[in-house]
């Protein structure tokens, strides 16, 4: 993924953003699959409540999504990937990663690639719920306090979600088609490269270290390439995310990259603004992306 791929033309707008996925763009695996898969397993092993979850009624949509991937990893990359006995083997990584019951299928299926998996199930009121999770690399919310709630009631921190996509979303969850996945993306600028944040939104403090003059290697974008599939046999939605970071001197290398970025970033409606905590990093970034644009 570049970078311009995720800093869109014009003013900016709450939108879904959606694009029809070929399933062999699905998985997004790079060079950095072997670092990004050591770094889930630190996770696991030391903080596994905040990165995993499942409820039992997914049970069966774990178990389907894990088998999609056993299937399509060794077809779309059979250098990356190899069956083994015991499971499936994770070249880079010199790992075979077990798809019996050793582990739970979402946590098999998560040590697989660098995408974090989520998979949504339909309530009895047709709401979809959040039903498990291998989420390691979170963009400032914690899994915990979103497990089992409905897509509405996740994005109540999001300004502006409830009146613009709320109704839009639940309808697409609703109709989404097995043979028609989709993906998206989103953007924000970090002062932070670490892949696992659970937390950040809202800063309101500026932080003085950061001027105009170090923010190229200071800040960084970040986007989450996301894809949506519905699972064939259970009818759950899978949902990827992967997530993307350069340097904001490697993100807008090109003039017009900076000058797409500062126009986004100038025109955020302020509550979304201090939703991505904008304020802590605004002026310093301003000023460098005017300086690039220019
Ligand atoms: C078409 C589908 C979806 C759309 C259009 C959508 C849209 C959004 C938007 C606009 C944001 C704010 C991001 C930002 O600019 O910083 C957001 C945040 C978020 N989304 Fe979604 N989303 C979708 C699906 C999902 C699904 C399936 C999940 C399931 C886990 C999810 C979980 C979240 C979470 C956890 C946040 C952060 C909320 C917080 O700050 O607590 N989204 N989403």
């Amino acid at each position: 993924m570049r970078p311009s791929a995720v800093i869109p033309d014009g003013p900016f707008r709450l939108a879904m953003g959606l694009q029809a996925l070929k399933l062999d763009a699905w998985i997004d695996a790079d060079a950095d699959l072997a670092a990004d898969l050591r770094e889930k397993r630190r996770l696991l092993a030391e903080r596994p409540g905040e990165v995993l979850a499942a409820l039992p009624e997914s049970a069966e949509a774990q178990r389907e999504a894990l088998d999609l991937l056993a299937e399509h990893l060794p077809r779309r990359f059979p250098d990356l990937y190899r069956f083994a006995s015991g499971g499936l083997h994770v070249v880079p990584l010199g790992e075979t990663v077990p798809l019996d019951a050793a582990l739970a299928p979402i946590d098999a299926a998560g040590r697989l690639v660098q995408e974090d998996l989520c998979l949504m199930q339909a309530d009895a009121a047709g709401d979809y719920c959040l039903t498990a999770a291998s989420l390691c690399f979170p963009s400032r919310w914690r899994l915990a306090e979103k497990v089992g709630k409905p897509l509405a009631a996740i994005h109540a921190p999001v300004p502006g979600y409830d009146a613009a996509l709320a109704k839009p979303v639940d309808r697409f969850f609703a109709l989404l088609k097995a043979d028609k996945p989709v993906e998206r993306s989103n953007w924000s600028v970090y002062d932070d490269p670490a892949l696992f944040q659970p937390c950040g939104h809202g800063r309101k403090a500026p932080d003085p270290t950061l001027t105009s003059e170090n923010a190229g290697v200071r800040l960084w974008l970040r986007a989450e390439r996301q894809t949506l599939r519905r699972l064939p046999r259970t009818g759950a939605v899978l949902f990827t995310i992967r997530i993307h970071r350069w340097t904001l001197d490697a993100a807008v290398a090109d003039r017009r990259d900076a000058a797409a970025l500062l126009d986004l970033v100038r025109t955020l409606p302020p509550e979304l603004a201090l939703y991505k905590s904008m304020p802590a990093i605004r002026a310093p970034l301003e000023a460098f992306l005017a300086r690039r644009a220019s």
